[in-house]
């Protein structure tokens, strides 16, 4: 067992601070008050690589592992989740959706220039009616003959209304249950798409969440993901490696947040020493460490067993769960390690802990997290 980074992992660590401290760091409370897009930070993220991290290089992309994705997943997020969400939507839940269960033309059309960053795509699992329960599709996609015509509408989409792809789950053969679900490519401009109002947001508030409507909507055949009904499996194997994802993102806003922290405690004094010296503050800080430390541990793990061609299911949803409510309880004690400075904006820590409440909810609550554990332990 080897727990020593490459060379090449080192760099990629580097590479992802470095862009996130120059220039991420720099209007990251501006974007979040406005709910502003990042979107030249977005831009330059793809012209570096980090947009299609994990795709072969004859599609576009930078041809890395896992281990590397979560690596640079952490550095973002420490600075700001809502550039990192754009980039874990687009690298682990779009390109590599595409590039595993896409045909040729299909990755030729619309992986390329996803992974090269030229655009960004969207993931439309959600609806009003089925987050956890996401068998109970309302969302038809009608066999024509020649094409699939859509109709319904998708919640709380991450991306909505910057993507240029939608991959979109939907049911064709409700009989079937989830065996008649597809996933269809959707270019945002066909005739018969509504975009919804921007989602005003507790966190993550620079990301662009939407709800979008079809109406109508004629997809081409050959814009399906795989075999008729093979769409539910489809989601559910993307969303695997997208939890390794979230969970990364996860731990790099605890990381984030637990840096503040100590080098805050370091600087304040009260009752004439650093507060740091004070043992309730020391706990704190060496709780934070041994947990950040062990969701660290478990999302490379999950990493490595994907790179490795092993089941990543169990070991993702351990890490998500883990990660997520590891980023929620040490922001929030960040905050309590910076007093009343911790309750404002310029402090960053404030925004840390809005933005780690969402890691327990998208891409799988903390609770179907649980499920999937529970079912695979119990052997289900
Ligand atoms: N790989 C392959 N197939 C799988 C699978 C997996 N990981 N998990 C389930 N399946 C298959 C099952 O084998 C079953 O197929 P068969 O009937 O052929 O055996 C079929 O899918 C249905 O599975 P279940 O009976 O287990 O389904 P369920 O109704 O009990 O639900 C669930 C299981 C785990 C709760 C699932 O519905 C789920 O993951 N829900 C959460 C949805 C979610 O994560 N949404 C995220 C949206 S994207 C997002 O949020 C992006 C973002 O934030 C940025
Ligand atoms: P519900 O499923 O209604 O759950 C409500 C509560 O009940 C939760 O606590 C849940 O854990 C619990 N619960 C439900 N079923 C069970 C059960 N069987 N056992 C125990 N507890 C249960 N979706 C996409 O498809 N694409 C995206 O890009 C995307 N981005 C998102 C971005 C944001 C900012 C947000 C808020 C959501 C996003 N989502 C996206 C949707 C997200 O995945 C869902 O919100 C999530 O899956 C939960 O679904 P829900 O909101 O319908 O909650």
């Amino acid at each position: 067992m080897n727990f020593q980074l490459s060379e090449e992992h080192l760099m990629i660590q580097k590479a992802a601070r470095d862009f996130a401290n120059n220039e991420l760091l720099p209007g990251v409370i501006e974007r979040d008050e406005l709910q502003k897009f990042p979107a030249e930070q977005v831009k330059q993220l793809g012209e570096l690589g980090f947009l299609g991290m994990m795709v072969d290089p004859k599609y576009g992309g930078s041809g890395l592992d896992t281990i590397s994705y979560v690596l640079a997943m952490e550095e973002i997020s420490k600075i700001d989740a809502s550039a990192a969400v754009v980039m874990s939507v687009n690298n682990s839940l779009v390109c590599w959706g595409l590039e595993h269960f896409g045909n040729e033309e299909q990755k030729q059309k619309y992986l390329v220039p996803l992974a090269k960053g030229e655009v960004i795509g969207a993931f439309l699992l959600s609806e009003p009616e089925a987050g956890s329960d996401a068998t109970s599709q309302r969302t038809t996609a009608e066999d024509k003959g020649d094409h699939y015509l859509l109709n319904g509408t998708k919640n709380w989409i991450t991306n909505g209304n910057s993507a240029s792809t939608y991959l979109v789950i939907a049911q064709t053969h409700p009989e079937k249950g989830s065996k008649g679900i597809n996933a269809l490519i959707v270019e945002k401009n066909s005739p018969g798409i509504t975009i919804g109002v921007k989602e005003n947001k507790l966190g993550i508030r620079g990301s662009d969440t939407h709800s979008i409507m079809f109406q109508d909507v004629k997809v081409p055949k050959e814009n399906r993901i795989g075999e008729d009904g093979f769409g539910f499996k489809f989601a559910m194997k993307t969303l695997g490696g997208g939890r390794i994802g979230i969970a990364s993102q996860a731990l790099g806003i605890a990381s984030g947040a637990y840096e503040l922290a100590l080098k805050y405690s370091k600087s304040r004094k009260a009752f004439g020493t650093e507060i740091c010296n004070h043992q309730a503050i020391q706990f704190k800080l060496a709780d934070m460490a041994t947990q950040i430390e062990a969701a660290r541990l478990l999302c490379l793990k999950a990493a490595w067993e994907k790179d490795n061609g092993l089941d990543y299911t169990l070991s993702g949803s351990m890490a998500k769960v883990f990660a997520s409510e590891t980023a929620m309880w040490v922001a929030t004690e960040a905050v309590q390690v910076h007093g009343g400075y911790g309750y404002v904006k310029e402090y960053h820590v404030e925004r840390l802990m809005r933005d780690a409440k969402i890691t327990q909810i998208y891409e799988g609550t903390s609770e179907v997290q649980r499920i999937v554990i529970g079912r695979s332990i119990i052997g289900k």
